[in-house]
Parts: C-alpha cells; structure tokens; sequence
C-alpha cells in the first residue's frame, strides 16, 4: 500500500499521521482474522525541496526505532519510509500508484500570489493589502479567488492521475466560514494585522514602501461552497465526508471559552507560529535583518486584538474516493 503525506514538513506531525495509519491497518487485519498477515506499507513524505528533511529523517529513525519497540513479541508491519521533495502543483508519482494521500494545514497555500497583481504594485484603492480584508477591492478578492480555482483544480487532476481507482484523499486545510469572500474572516485579522506591522516598519524608516507594494501573501483560504464546488465540476471523485471545525489563534490555549484569559502570552504564541509559517517567505522578500523587529510588533498588535476578541481559524477536513 503506498500512502503519500503531502506538505510534511519537518516536525513530528506527519509521524501522528503514520502511526494512525499503522494502527488503523493493524486493527483492520485482526478484524478480518488476517493478524499475521499485513500490508506492505511504504510512505512517502513531500514538501518543497527547501524543507528540513534531514531533522525529519532523523525523527524518522527515532519513530523506526520506538515502533519496533512498541511491537515487541509481535512483528511490526512492514513499514518504509522515504522523503520526497517537490511541489504538489506538479506530478509526484507514476500513474495510478498511490492507495492514499493525506495533506494537513497546507492547501491554503497557493502555488504563487495571484496573477495579475504581482509586481504591479497596489493602487490607492487596495488599501496595503497582503491578503483580502473587508475594505479590500472586489477585484483583487476575484484574483485571490482565480488563483485556488486554479491551484486546486491542477492538484485534483495531479492526484486523480497518480491515485489507483478506489485510492483515497484525506485533506484538512485553513478554510473560511462565510461563503462571501469580503466577509469579516479571521484569516482577514491574522495578515490584516501583519499588513499593518509591515506598514510601520515602513513608516519607521524600516522598510522600503515599494517592497511592502510588491508583496502579497500566496495562501487563499477558501469556503467549503467553493471546495465542493470544484470537486463536483471535476467530476475525478466522489466525496465521502466534509466538515468545517474552529480551533484557537493559540495553539497552546485551544478551549470552548469566547475570552482570551491572558491575551499578552496568548499574542507571543500566535506570533511564534505565524513566524515559523511566514518566515522564509518574508525573509525571502524584505531580508531577514526585519524579523525580530516585524514579529514583535506583530505580537503586540495580536495582543490588542485578543483583549478586544477571541478570533479562531476556521478549518475544513474532507475526504473523497476516486471514481471508478
Ligand atoms: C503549515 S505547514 C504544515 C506541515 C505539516 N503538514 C503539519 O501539519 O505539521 C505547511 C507545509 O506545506 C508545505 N508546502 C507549501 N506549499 C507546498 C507545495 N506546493 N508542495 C509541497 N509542500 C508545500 C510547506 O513547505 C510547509 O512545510
């Protein structure tokens, strides 16, 4: 069985994601009273070539290790497991090879800011905008739009190719809840906010206002009218389960509760994390020598936020079946 982790990164999440699987087809094997008699599971790890896979490989031989472990007494399913760098908007695999692709939290990204806008600087009426807030034009709204129509439409046929008939898809990605794109959305506070930390940089002298012009976020966190939209018009799959979650800002302080208790440690949180994401993509544009500067202004200003609102993420989780 060949299972695909698409957009693994470095850290030990895509691990979780193996171990379900292991545990998953374990236990199916017991429930057919075939325990002895498991899959060969090979696992193939992707991200873009600049991605850390050597800290991953190393978690790799930690996890082969622990699991032999794990399964003393019991041999442990066949398991190997390989990196594979490159783009998911490109082919990553033979045709018809691949029984299950998994993705979590990276489809929001798009393949490169919305065409049409790069490098052609921002006129007066798109406000400094990096991504869509609700005073940003109707028309860069539609190029943010365009470009996931077109990212996702190329990444189902991608898959559809690579997937055997009746191989699944598993994605779960940063969404949107209301269907009207201008709508007060939180993704709309988390750049806004970045916006206007890059803004007074450039105020501050800090910062060149022609780079701040030239730069817009490639990520686009879609509706679930939309994703379905897409699927249903491509005809490749059928879809099994679709569900839109909310988790917190902060990932340590994930709770049912409407208030942020203390909003000052919640903001370093949330601008660690923003940091660990945005990174490279800013120091790629601006240089790195902005980075301590821009993330504590960033936190300072989530700060302020959180005491006014508690603002959480919106998440889609979906999975789907190649038609036959
Ligand atoms: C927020 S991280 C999520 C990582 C991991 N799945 C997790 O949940 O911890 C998003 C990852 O997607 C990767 N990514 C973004 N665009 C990609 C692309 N076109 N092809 C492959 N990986 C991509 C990034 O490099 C990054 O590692």
């Amino acid at each position: 069985m060949i299972v695909a982790d698409l957009g693994c990164s470095s850290g030990p999440n895509t691990l979780c994601f193996i171990s379900e699987v292991i545990g998953i087809i374990t236990r199916y094997c017991k429930e057919v009273g075939l325990p002895h008699d498991h899959p060969q599971l090979q696992f193939f790890l992707n991200d873009l070539p600049g991605n850390d896979f050597n800290n991953l490989f190393k978690l790799v031989e930690q996890f082969n290790k622990l699991a032999a472990r794990n399964h003393r007494g019991e041999a442990p399913p066949p398991c190997y497991i390989s990196g594979l760098p490159g783009s998911y908007y490109t082919r990553l695999f033979p045709c018809q090879s691949v029984h299950l692709f998994h993705s979590l939290f990276c489809l929001h990204w798009r393949s490169q800011a919305p065409e049409g806008v790069k490098g052609t600087g921002k006129t007066h009426q798109h406000n400094r905008d990096i991504y869509i807030t609700k005073t940003t034009s109707p028309t860069l709204a539609k190029l943010f739009q365009q470009q996931f129509q077109r990212d996702f439409s190329l990444f189902l046929k991608l898959r559809y190719e690579e997937l055997v008939f009746g191989g699944h898809i598993i994605l779960t990605f940063i969404g949107r809840k209301h269907e009207d794109v201008l709508s007060t959305e939180s993704n709309h506070h988390l750049y806004g906010l970045l916006a206007q930390s890059l803004q007074s940089l450039v105020d501050e002298g800090l910062l060149k206002k022609e780079k701040l012009d030239s730069f817009y976020l490639p990520v686009y966190s879609p509706s679930i009218g939309e994703v379905v939209a897409i699927i249903e018009q491509s005809g490749m799959f059928n879809m099994n389960h679709v569900k839109l979650f909310e988790i917190d800002w902060d990932p340590y302080y994930d709770s049912e509760s409407d208030v942020v208790h203390d909003s000052v440690s919640s903001s370093v949180n949330v601008a660690r994390c923003i940091r660990a994401v945005m990174e490279p993509l800013i120091a790629c544009h601006f240089g790195e020598t902005i980075l301590d500067r821009l993330f504590k202004e960033y936190a300072h200003r989530v700060a302020k936020h959180l005491e006014k609102e508690k603002t959480k993420h919106a998440v889609i989780a979906l999975s789907m079946k190649k038609v036959i």
